[in-house]
């Protein structure tokens, strides 16, 4: 079967690199794809939301499944572009459809769908700029900090936090009157603010039953201790130590299965990924949100942890058969390092020349944001390469990956060195 994975982040090369080792694969293809993916398969120059290209693409390669990695096109229907067209409709899409999008979507919408299905959540309510007065006062009924977050896509920075009633009224105007985040601030969701650890959990469902995927942390921040600004992710851990299985069938029990029901009753055939972003409130599972796809840098800690063959899984998907599937996990610690260019994630350059790739040894290495030119591997966004080890303990697994991520050299290289810290204190 020849594929078409969608991206070209490390994410992707994850799956890539997972999905070439089917013994059902013939071709697979990557739009746009980076210098890592082109180890796996033959990158492809489309843009992710060029879905004409795209299509016209899938025809002429025989392409039999399109694995779609970010959001965006998601959120904008690659999905319902496929059904809508008579010659694509029968290739499947890894990936809900539009209105399923929405969980990640709308903050609004995925606020309002865990209220009707009982999925425990943050209490909230959501303001608009007719609504902007009323929006003030309900601030002013809140403890501090205070949860403002644009209800659209605003590239992973539509969360604010104050910690003083004036910046959150400062900051409520900001986005609903001066549109802050464009259209995406259209509507605001102010919520209560939930205090406790975070966690993720993933899902594959073909919208009749699920695979609860292994369970991954994130470290978002860009400075050692949580410091400094936000990022698209700087390392990730799985499994996450204080998730035990006390714990995990609360998440399946209270957040998954209705989740997945609650899909289903709303009639959203829903074909894919959810990330169901987690607070452990003194152990109480809690939503922050839900993501219509898998995390960056969270699969490439997730993905090496499944045993089983993930083409598999997604054929599975496709024909609605998932709960026959066969699904195994690595019972083995991995832990994700992520590699960025100097200045991210503010103002940064690109064509870094990357050395030292050939003599790593021990450990997987996934492209972020990577470009083949003249033969070298050059840097080619913000975060650069994620460097991913298994083993025995996060201990063993964390020494593994820094020790490979201190091999790789290109001007300008950082990288958190406290990543899996809080996890050992617990
Ligand atoms: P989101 O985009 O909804 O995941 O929010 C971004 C980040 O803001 C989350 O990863 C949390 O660290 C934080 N956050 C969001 N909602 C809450 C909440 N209700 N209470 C505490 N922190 C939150
Ligand atoms: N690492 C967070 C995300 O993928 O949204």
């Amino acid at each position: 079967m020849n594929i078409l994975i969608i991206g070209s982040g490390g994410r992707e090369h994850a799956f890539a690199w997972k999905l070439v080792q089917s013994p059902r694969l013939s071709k697979l293809f990557i739009a746009p794809g980076n210098a890592g993916t082109a180890s796996c398969g033959t990158n492809v120059n489309l843009s992710v939301t060029d879905f004409k290209g795209i299509g016209e693409f899938v025809l002429k390669n025989d392409i039999r499944m399109v694995v779609v990695g970010p959001e965006d096109p998601l959120v904008k229907g690659i999905h319902d572009y496929f059904l809508a067209d008579a010659k694509l409709k029968d290739v499947p899409v890894i990936g809900p459809q539009k209105e399923g999008a929405q969980l990640e979507g709308s903050k609004d919408f995925s606020k309002r769908f865990m209220l009707r299905h009982h999925i425990p959540t943050a209490a909230y309510e959501t303001f608009s700029r007719e609504t902007l007065d009323k929006g003030l006062d309900f601030l002013g009924t809140l403890k501090p900090p205070y949860v403002l977050k644009a209800d659209g896509l605003a590239a992973g920075k539509g969360v604010v936090i104050p910690h003083t009633l004036e910046e959150a009224k400062t900051e409520l105007r900001a986005m609903l009157s001066d549109a802050k985040f464009g259209d995406a601030s259209s509507k605001v969701v102010i919520e209560e603010f939930l205090h406790g650890i975070e966690l993720s959990v993933f899902v594959l469902t073909d919208g009749i039953s699920y695979k609860l995927l292994p369970s991954a942390k994130d470290y978002k921040r860009i400075g050692n201790g949580d410091t400094g600004p936000n990022t698209g992710g700087m390392g990730a851990v799985s499994p996450v130590s204080f998730a035990d299985a006390a714990f995990l069938k609360k998440v399946e029990d209270r957040i998954v299965k209705p989740t997945v029901e609650g899909l289903k009753k709303d009639k959203i055939n829903y074909k894919g990924f959810i990330f169901i972003g987690l607070m452990n409130c003194a152990g109480e599972p809690f939503v922050i949100e839900y993501n219509c796809r898998m995390g960056d840098p969270e699969t490439e800690a997730v993905l090496p942890r499944i045993e089983s063959d993930l083409l598999d899984l997604f054929e599975g998907v496709a024909t609605e058969t998932l709960a026959s599937r066969s699904y195994k996990t690595d019972p083995r610690t991995a832990t994700a390092i992520m590699l960025v260019a100097g200045g991210y994630p503010g103002t940064y350059e690109n064509g870094k020349s990357i050395e030292g790739l050939e003599n790593l040894k021990g450990s997987l290495i996934f492209h972020a944001g990577t470009e083949s030119k003249n033969g070298k591997v050059l840097s080619k966004g913000g975060r650069v390469i994620a460097v991913t080890s298994l083993a025995q303990t996060m201990r063993a697994s964390l020494d593994l990956s820094y020790e490979n991520a201190e091999k790789i050299k290109y001007e300008g290289k950082y990288f958190r060195t406290d990543i899996g810290k809080d996890l050992e204190a617990n």
